[in-house]
């Protein structure tokens, strides 16, 4: 059984595809335990009251350095024996001691192709660029934005008469799909990571985790 943590600066609804996706199919044995955020008034908040999910505020202002802010995130999930973290929009890029804490156990969501446009704005930037074919990724998180292994991809092409605003909300709804997914490829073991690859193993293989 693997519990997760949740750390969410946003609107959450990555968050509450989670909430969602445990509820109604499980996330293979994962338990989301808590949901940790930097900002008080993170729409993330109510929705873990809505699934009773303990929530953790933490704003950056209340420590006096991001070291510390970050120290304590860790006692937080180490008091939790949280064994997955999910950044679903958490607006911090988390320090290298917060990512040694939990090599491999660390994913993120981002709203593109990567390794195209990370950073903020994934889908304006897939926009303005003109490509044809955007998306989502799923990856581990390491020292760098946006950087770490990918997971899994979702595709989504972009359309005649597509605006800025109706490609984001077509990549958001992949993402809802996609992270539910991934989290349980890794509660199932099944992601095996090499260099900078990442395999999926079939079901019920066990995984070697980082080599
Ligand atoms: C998502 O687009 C995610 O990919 C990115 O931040 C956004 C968060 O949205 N990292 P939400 O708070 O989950 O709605």
């Amino acid at each position: 059984m693997t519990n997760i943590a949740v750390l969410a600066s946003g609107r959450g609804s990555n968050f509450r595809a989670l909430c969602m996706a445990q509820r109604k199919d499980g996330l293979s044995g994962g338990k989301i335990r808590v949901l940790i955020t930097d900002k008080a008034e993170a729409g993330a908040i109510e929705t873990a009251g809505e699934f009773g999910i303990e929530t953790v505020v933490m704003p950056p202002k209340d420590f006096p350095s991001r070291e510390k802010h970050d120290e304590a995130v860790v006692k937080t999930l180490e008091e939790r024996s949280i064994g997955l973290v999910c950044l679903a929009g958490y607006m911090r890029i988390l320090s290298p001691a917060f990512i040694s804490r939990f090599p491999g156990r660390i994913i993120n969501i981002h709203p593109a192709l990567l390794p195209s446009f990370p950073g903020l704005h994934g889908p304006k930037q897939a926009f303005e660029y003109g490509v044809k074919i955007s998306g989502a990724t799923v990856h581990f998180a390491n020292e760098g934005c946006d950087t770490g292994e990918v997971i899994i991809q979702a595709a989504v092409p972009v359309e005649e008469g597509d605006t800025e605003g109706s490609l984001a909300a077509r990549i958001l709804e992949a993402e809802h799909r996609l992270y539910p997914q991934a989290v349980r490829l890794f509660c199932e073991n099944r992601l095996k990571i090499e260099g900078r690859r990442v395999s999926i193993l079939p079901p019920s293989t066990q995984g070697a985790g980082k080599t």
